[in-house]
């Protein structure tokens, strides 16, 4: 299914500044599946990307960032695949933008997925796979929502069953928010998702907001409109408080390495150091 669910509930649309970072993240893709050691393929990346993400990523070639989100999407990839290969049958994109998963990925059959974004965004995600002729190789839905108010009610609406375990997706999304709306849109996915359940998103501490070394990094996106606002400094501790079992690497460590890292990996005991943190965690 494409197409936007019927009950749409955007009350308070947020800025379509925020629109752009999914172009500029689908460029990343867009450059990173024709490389020679790409770490996956998305065939419409460069498409969902347009002109205004080719154009944002010409300016940033080298940058740490880009690597960043190139092994972000390979770790989630497979964190996604390996939830669905065992009892869950649900996934949830919270801010979709121009993810391509229920697209590109192979799913287990009767796999529902359902993408939450703004409307606007989703509905030109439609138009060009739709012209592309890209078809879902599972059961989507796409749930138009402003995702610092209410939307679980929208989402259970188009169909997301809260008594059956789920896998939530949080990808490049929550440094978005303001700190109060991170926690509570994590605190919805906490109710929303029965034991058993799984989670996975990216978020920066605090640190990284002011740290000379990734500071030119957030004035960019001040400067573009789309500033980074939310921290977690503890995410698995703030999971752990939660009822969530939960682990955090940094892109460079083992777990998310992939071959693909060549900068050094700040040692987890230094203080003070901007962290990248890719969090995955199930539900107690
Ligand atoms: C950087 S993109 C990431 C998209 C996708 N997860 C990916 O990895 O390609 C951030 C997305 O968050 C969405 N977003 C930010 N704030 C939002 C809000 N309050 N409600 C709905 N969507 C929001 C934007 O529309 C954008 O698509």
């Amino acid at each position: 299914m494409t197409g936007l669910a019927p009950h749409e509930p955007n009350r308070n649309p947020p800025d379509l500044a925020l629109a752009s970072t999914a172009h500029w993240i689908a460029a990343v893709r867009a450059a990173e599946s024709v490389r020679a050691d790409s770490l996956f393929n998305d065939p419409w990346a460069a498409a969902l990307a347009g002109t205004e993400g080719a154009q944002w990523l010409a300016g940033r070639s080298g940058r740490p960032a880009l690597t960043v989100m190139a092994i972000r999407a390979r770790l989630f990839d497979d964190f996604v695949q390996r939830a669905t290969s065992t009892v869950v049958k649900q996934v949830v994109l919270v801010a979709a933008g121009f993810d391509t998963r229920g697209f590109r990925l192979q799913w287990p059959a009767g796999v529902r997925l359902f993408e939450l974004d703004q409307p606007e965004v989703l509905d030109r995600k439609v138009r060009v796979l739709d012209a592309a002729g890209a078809r879902p190789t599972c059961i989507r839905r796409a749930v138009g929502a402003d995702l610092a108010g209410e939307w679980g009610a929208a989402l259970v609406d188009a169909g997301f069953d809260s008594t059956a375990p789920s896998c939530w997706l949080l990808e490049g999304f929550l440094f978005y928010l303001p700190d109060e709306a991170v926690v509570r849109v994590l605190d919805e996915v906490t109710q929303l998702a029965v034991a058993g359940s799984q989670i996975g998103f990216d978020i920066a501490n605090t640190v990284t907001l002011h740290h000379p070394l990734t500071r030119p990094w957030i004035d960019m996106q001040s400067q573009l409109g789309a500033p980074w606002l939310g921290t977690l400094d503890d995410p698995v501790g703030f999971l752990s408080a939660r009822g969530w079992h939960a682990t955090a690497t940094q892109p460079g460590e083992p777990a998310a390495n992939y071959g693909r890292w060549p900068y050094p990996v700040p040692p987890r005991q230094l203080a003070d150091m901007p962290r990248h943190w890719f969090v995955t965690g199930t539900r107690l």
